[in-house]
């Protein structure tokens, strides 16, 4: 994996917008994965801020995002939909029916999982795919323990993830128990990959990646055997590595 290491939180969100940006220029139909959470809120600000400022068009781009709670309609301010929308997609001339998260009220979610699977596999391969990193090395919704081959499923929340997220909602009570997330093996299918990483209380989480075997009770280790991956994290995430 290579390794770009910034000062803090805006120059990780500012370089990520243009490594982001350079691809969308050089493949106006690029295929972007796309991850919701704290970590890519300043790169969404960004890739709007450059889209009305240099007129980038979002015209031909399609999403994929990893994760959608369960039980939750696109309506509900909380979903990563509703996020979706909000943060990046409204302020954008994307097409709307260019961008794909799964749909959190399905009926069977089950069945949602696997045409989500379907329609990722469908549409070739994502291009790039922006992820955040668990403290507890979660990527997507996948929990420690997720086999390595797995593809988009429906997963129960741990405890630690759904405390992490409580801060979203208020209450760890209101946090949804599951969700549907695209599988590992879904995630290392991407042609290429991009870690962002901020903040100390990722660090042991960083150091733990860099540093430590590749085992599926740490999901995010298995980015080390992706043939083009990348991490983007600033001094406080790397204080345990410098
Ligand atoms: C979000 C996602 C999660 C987050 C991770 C980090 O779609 O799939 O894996 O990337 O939980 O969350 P933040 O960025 O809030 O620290």
């Amino acid at each position: 994996m290579k390794l770009i290491k910034v000062a803090d939180y805006n120059e990780m969100s500012r370089i990520a917008a243009d490594y982001v940006i350079d691809k969308l220029h050089r493949n106006p139909q690029i295929k972007l994965g796309m991850a919701t959470g704290d970590t890519p809120k300043g790169l969404y600000r960004e890739l709007i801020s450059d889209h009305v400022m240099n007129g980038t068009s979002y015209k031909h781009v399609q999403t994929f995002n990893l994760d959608e709670y369960i039980g939750l309609s696109g309506r509900d301010y909380q979903s990563y939909r509703y996020y979706m929308d909000t943060r990046l997609f409204d302020h954008i001339d994307i097409d709307k029916k260019n961008t794909h998260l799964p749909k959190g009220d399905a009926v069977d979610e089950f069945a949602e999982a696997e045409a989500y699977e379907k329609l990722i596999q469908d549409s070739g391969k994502v291009d790039l795919q922006i992820l955040g990193l668990g403290g507890n090395g979660h990527i997507g919704f996948n929990e420690p323990g997720t086999p390595f081959d797995s593809t988009t499923h429906v997963v129960e929340l741990t405890l630690a993830t759904r405390t992490a997220n409580a801060k979203f909602f208020g209450s760890l009570d209101l946090v949804p128990n599951r969700a549907i997330t695209m599988g590992i093996s879904t995630i290392m299918g991407s042609e290429e990959i991009l870690l962002l990483v901020s903040g100390a209380a990722k660090s042991t989480a960083l150091s733990r990646l860099v540093l430590r075997e590749i085992d599926e009770g740490f999901p995010a280790s298995i980015l080390k055997t992706h043939q083009n991956a990348t991490i983007i994290a600033d001094e406080a995430a790397l204080q345990y590595l410098d």
